[in-house]
């Protein structure tokens, strides 16, 4: 397959079989924002649930937090984003278009014929200037007296603040890690790639609180167990890769940084990051807020200001990264099977219950065993069209498994079970379906 129209084909399956829209379609869309149709909500959910499972329920020194999108206005200040969270863009004063400096060598110029900014006579740069990429908004009834608040641009700071009471109620001690998934904003200024880069997406991060000193130990042991789970998703391990930050690549807050990245079909690119943040953040809310956010260590008798080991996860991107590397196109009998080879516990849709033909009491059993399986797994009831086209439209969407009932059916009280990988068939007792299932959808 074409690098590039590997992605046209991911995107126009994801329109058409209810994955991904664009945001306001009916309006002419909004840039860089896309809303989840029915199998996208399913499989980002799933996605979402694994990484809290394995986060926060599998473990006990991690707790869960939900914080609001909008905080006080000075968290922003303190955090750096304020001041630091910006990218140097560069304006055309003739074609109006906007660049980001750093990137000028890889854009396009708006005018005719095909060139980069700067590279027509009539091009008109500017120097390059600060851009802030949080979005503002303003608190209360009247836009002049009301105070701006910021959308969250990371959902780490909501952590950071509520640090203290999240210790004090869990009753936690160092080392201890908060997690939270929650929405984002970022007014970027070179979005795209489909969901790789939006301007609203959302975010699954923990951040880990440790004595200063075992940071590095912690950072280590964060990324092998984040590049783990990524394995454990069933990505391709040959796709995915390190990407240690230089000094001039660390964000503001960091000490060291790893990026875990996948091979798209549009280049190698970041799924998440690993950062040592050491006491950046808590120390700036301490002065900032003038409140005591030392831990103060029973055992040893001391009092310190935590570092902090992050993990950061955009569920977008990983939903991307995940459709990316189940998507994949076969000949099967003279015609093209596309199928999206999803980890069976991540398909949005988990079995197809198919009556082979609508008569001979075939869908009154198929109604029966998908309303029993419905009851666990989340299943599918097609009995339009020949077999052959909806076991496809199955493979198309991911499911792993389709039942179906025949005429042997009634006579045994068996189905067939169709693998959507190898689509092999085996034939099972009508009863042992959930069983057969539970035992498959890890
Ligand atoms: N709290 C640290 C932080 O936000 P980041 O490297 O800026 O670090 C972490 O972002 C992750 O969030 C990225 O690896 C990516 O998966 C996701 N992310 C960041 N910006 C994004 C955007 N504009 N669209 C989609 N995902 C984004």
């Amino acid at each position: 397959m074409a690098q590039t129209s590997v992605m046209d084909k991911l995107v126009s399956l994801c329109k058409r079989r209810g994955f991904v829209f664009q945001s306001s379609e009916i309006y002419g869309g909004l840039g860089s924002v896309w809303d989840y149709g029915p199998l996208g909500v399913e499989l980002k959910r799933n996605i979402k649930d694994r990484w809290w499972h394995a986060m926060v329920r599998a473990r006990d020194d991690i707790e869960g937090l939900d914080a609001a999108i909008l905080m006080h206005p000075k968290v922003w200040e303190a955090s750096g984003h304020v001041a630091g969270f910006t990218d140097p863009l560069i304006d055309c004063k003739t074609c109006k278009a906007r660049f980001r400096a750093d990137q000028v060598g890889d854009a396009a110029c708006p005018q005719k014929p095909s060139k980069h900014p700067g590279e027509h006579t009539t091009c008109a740069l500017t120097e390059p200037r600060m851009f802030n990429l949080m979005f503002k908004t303003v608190m209360g009834p009247v836009e002049e007296s009301g105070s701006v608040v910021y959308l969250r641009p990371e959902t780490a700071q909501g952590i950071y603040i509520n640090y203290l009471n999240v210790l004090q109620s869990s009753r936690q001690k160092i080392p201890f890690g908060i997690a939270q998934i929650g929405k984002a904003f970022r007014n970027e200024i070179t979005p795209g790639n489909f969901i790789f880069r939006t301007r609203e997406f959302e975010q699954m991060e923990m951040q880990f609180f440790v004595k200063p000193g075992d940071d590095t130990e912690w950072f280590e042991r964060w990324r092998g167990l984040r590049m783990a789970w990524h394995q454990e998703l069933g990505l391709n391990p040959d796709k995915l890769r390190w990407h240690p930050h230089v000094e001039s690549e660390l964000a503001h807050y960091a000490r060291a940084a790893y990026d875990i990245e996948y091979e798209f079909p549009f280049g190698w690119n970041e799924i998440e990051g690993i950062h040592n943040r050491g006491d950046f953040d808590l120390s700036n809310h301490q002065k900032a807020s003038g409140k005591k956010l030392e831990y103060f260590d029973q055992a040893a008798n001391t009092r310190y200001l935590p570092n902090v080991v992050e993990t950061s996860a955009g569920a977008d991107r990983i939903t991307l990264t995940v459709l990316a590397d189940a998507f994949r196109e076969e000949e099967v009998e003279g015609e093209t099977r596309a199928v999206l080879g999803f980890l069976p516990s991540v398909a949005p849709i988990k079995a197809a219950v198919l009556p082979l033909v609508n008569k001979d009491a075939m869908p009154e059993m198929a109604t029966e065993l998908f309303n029993d399986i419905r009851k666990k797994f989340s299943c599918f009831y097609d009995d339009g069209g020949a077999i052959g086209r909806r076991y496809r439209r199955m493979d198309e969407v991911g499911t792993p498994f389709c039942i179906t009932i025949d005429g042997q059916t009634a006579t045994d009280q068996t189905v067939t079970v169709r693998h959507r990988d190898s689509m092999a068939q085996d034939r099972i007792a009508i009863d042992a379906v959930t069983r057969y299932l539970s035992e498959r959808l890890v």
